[in-house]
């Protein structure tokens, strides 16, 4: 087991692409850190830089305390799975396990050992004569995890090892690598495109976007605080309302919007807000902090445009202007498509963001 630290580290390509641009963070020894940002950002980048696949452009990368920035990948004890792995498929699934020590020269009886440990732990016991075509995906994605598994590594690396499974599937997994995780008590970095595998599944999340890092968090934090308008965008489905605006205030604070007056009420929050007055912001409003109102006191008023019955609760598709505004609220009796309706905030949980940075402003 083994902590790992990433100082600075960046990837500049040959062909001036930036895969990483400067990412810092360290992972505890025993951690299951994931990280989660979309297509293109530098995940696997910075995953086969940890590996050793990809040299490091700068920065420091160690393990347990040691710079390993020229240390060659089969010297690192690092184990990498990859979304595309590729099982042989002539080899049963015991070679299959095994077949990676035995190019690492290691003796048949340990071999034995490894893969039969390995098979107990991942529920393949039954399968070890079995081919890959006679397996199901689940079963596949098992052994290839397995195939990290009998190395018994200092780190393992997951790069979208889910990502071609289907939905249900994709679900079992995710509880049975958190499984996993416990039961081995290893440091692991698992990396997602998809933001509701990211908040399940870890402890801490890193969000990457552009190579570089947009916050460090706990999923809760990053759902209730997210430091930028990137990570208010990306957390949460159906994402966060987002309407520009000027920030005024006269008996209480309203955002000047291209579409008339926001009244945002007298928020806990909103001592930090002092300094922003008559400037460019971006308020932040969680769907369920939408909610439809009696016109007394309403924040604003809305065309309904559309309903979405999800189940367990229904998403109010809604336009102010040319601003579209998603509220999602418990299954009831509810206007029809077409209506006019008046909405409230929940003044508490409102966000706010410098037009100009993204940064958030306040806690
Ligand atoms: N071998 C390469 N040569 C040049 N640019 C690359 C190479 N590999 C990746 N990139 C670029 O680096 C960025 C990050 O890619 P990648 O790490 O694959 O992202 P992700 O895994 O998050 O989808 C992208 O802009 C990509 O085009
Ligand atoms: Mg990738």
């Amino acid at each position: 087991m083994a902590a790992v630290r990433l100082d600075q580290l960046r990837k500049t390509y040959p062909n001036g692409n930036v895969g990483v641009a400067g990412a810092s963070f360290e992972i505890a020894d025993g951690e299951l850190l994931v990280l989660v940002g979309p297509s293109g950002c530098g995940k696997t980048t910075l995953l086969r830089m940890i590996a050793g696949l990809e040299t490091i452009s700068g920065g420091t990368l160690s393990i347990d305390g040691s710079v390993v920035n020229e240390v060659a990948p089969k010297d690192r004890d690092i184990a990498m799975v990859f979304q595309n792995y590729a099982l042989y498929p002539h080899m049963t699934v015991a070679e299959n396990l095994g077949f990676g020590l035995k190019l690492r020269g290691h003796k048949q009886a340990d071999i034995d050992q490894r893969v039969a440990a390995a098979a107990k732990t991942l529920e393949l016991e039954a399968r070890l004569t079995s081919r890959p075509a006679a397996l199901s995906g689940g079963q596949r994605q098992r052994v290839a995890l397995g195939r990290a598994l009998v190395r018994d590594p200092k780190v393992f690396l997951l790069d979208e090892p889910l990502s071609n499974l289907d939905a249900k599937l994709r679900l079992s997994m995710r509880v049975e690598i958190a499984r996993l995780h416990r039961q081995l008590k290893a440091t692991m970095i698992y990396v997602t495109h998809d933001q509701i595998e990211a908040m399940t599944l870890g402890q801490r999340i890193v969000v990457l976007d552009g190579g570089v890092i947009q916050q460090i968090d706990t999923p809760m934090n990053l759902y209730e605080k997210p430091a930028n308008l990137f990570v208010a965008g990306f957390v949460g489905s159906p994402a966060m309302n987002l309407l520009h605006g000027t920030l005024r205030h006269d008996r209480g604070w309203v955002l000047a919007t291209a579409h008339g007056d926001i009244a945002l009420g007298q928020p806990p929050q909103s001592a930090a807000w002092e300094s922003w007055r008559d400037r460019e912001v971006v308020l932040g409003i969680r769907p369920e902090d939408l909610q439809l109102q009696d016109a007394g006191d309403a924040a604003l008023i809305a065309q309904l445009e559309v309903l979405e019955p999800v189940g367990n609760e229904i998403f109010l598709n809604l336009r102010h202007g040319a601003q579209a505004l998603v509220s999602r609220v418990s299954p009831r009796a509810l206007p029809e498509p077409g209506s006019t309706v008046s909405l409230g905030l929940v003044a508490q949980r409102l966000h706010l963001f410098d037009a100009a940075s993204g940064a958030r402003i306040g806690a």
